[in-house]
C-alpha cells in the first residue's frame, strides 16, 4: 500500500476514480483539479504555484489530466482537417502540460525510498503501434509526452535511484473523454483498480517504460 498519494486531474473520470480507490484503501490522497482548485497544466505559474505549495514526499503521483479535442475541434480524420490552432491546443495540454508538471515533481519524491510516478498518455501516442492513422494532433501530443517522460525518467534516475516514472495507457475507459467515441469501455472503478495494481508492482527497474492497463509494455 502507498503511504502518501498525489492525484493531479482529480476531477476527471479516471483521476476521480483513482482518488476514490486510494481513499477506500486508506491511503492519504492529495488531489488537485483545474475546475476545483485552478490547477491548470497549460499555465506554468499555476503548475509551479500549486506543486510548489505541496510538501510531500509522495510515493505515488499520477497525472490524469488531458483532453481529446483541439481548440474545440474533434480529433482529425484526415490531413485536410488539420488546424494549427487545434494542434497548438493539444500540445499545450497533452505534451507541454505534463512536461511542466515533471519539472516540478522531483522535489516531491522521497530521496531514499521507492516512489512511482505515472503520466497518463495513450496507446495512440505510440508511433510503432499506429496502424489506423487519423487523430493527428492528439497522437502527436501524446507521442511528445511519451518522449518527455522517457527523457525525464533518465534524468530523475540519476538523483532518485528508487523512483519509477512511466507513461501509462489506461485502456478505453468509460469517462466523459470517450462519450462520443468508443464501445467496449472499461468501467471507471475497474480502470482505477488496474492502474493501482500495476503501480503497486512497479519498481525503479521499470522506470522510463510505457505500460498499458493490462501491465503489458507498449512499444514506443
Ligand atoms: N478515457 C479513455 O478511454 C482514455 C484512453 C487513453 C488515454 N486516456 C488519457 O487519460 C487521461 C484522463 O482521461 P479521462 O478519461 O479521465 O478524461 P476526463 O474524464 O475527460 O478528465 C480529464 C481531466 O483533465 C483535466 N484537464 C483538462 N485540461 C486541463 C488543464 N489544462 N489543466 C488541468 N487539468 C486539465 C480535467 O479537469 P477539469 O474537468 O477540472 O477542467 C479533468 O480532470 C487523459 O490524459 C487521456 O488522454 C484516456
Amino acid at each position: 500500500m502507498f503511504k502518501n498519494a498525489l492525484i493531479l486531474g482529480a476531477s476527471g473520470g479516471i483521476g476521480g476514480a483513482l482518488v476514490a480507490a486510494l481513499t477506500a484503501q486508506g491511503t492519504p490522497v492529495t488531489a488537485l483539479a483545474r475546475s476545483r482548485d485552478g490547477f491548470d497544466v497549460t499555465d506554468p505559474a499555476s503548475v509551479a504555484g500549486h506543486l510548489g505549495a505541496l510538501k510531500g514526499p509522495f510515493d505515488l503521483i499520477i497525472l490524469a489530466t488531458g483532453k481529446l479535442d483541439g481548440a474545440g475541434l474533434p480529433p482529425e480524420k484526415s490531413l485536410k482537417a488539420l488546424s494549427a490552432e487545434a494542434m497548438v491546443d493539444q500540445f499545450a495540454t497533452n505534451a507541454i502540460g505534463p512536461a511542466l508538471v515533471l519539472r516540478e515533481l522531483p522535489r516531491l519524491l522521497p530521496k531514499d525510498a521507492p516512489s512511482t510516478v505515472a503520466i497518463l498518455t495513450a496507446r495512440v501516442g505510440s508511433i510503432s503501434d499506429n496502424h489506423l492513422g487519423g487523430w493527428y494532433s492528439y497522437r502527436a501530443a501524446k507521442a511528445a509526452a511519451n518522449q518527455v517522460i522517457r527523457t525525464a525518467a533518465i534524468e530523475i534516475a540519476r538523483s532518485y535511484k528508487q523512483a519509477c516514472l512511466i507513461a501509462y495507457h489506461p485502456g478505453t475507459v468509460a469517462s466523459d473523454f470517450t462519450k462520443d467515441y468508443a464501445r467496449d469501455k472499461l468501467p471507471l472503478e475497474a480502470a482505477a483498480a488496474h492502474c493501482l495494481c500495476l503501480m503497486s508492482r512497479l519498481s525503479a527497474a521499470q522506470t522510463g517504460r510505457f505500460y498499458d492497463w493490462k501491465g503489458d509494455q507498449v512499444p514506443w
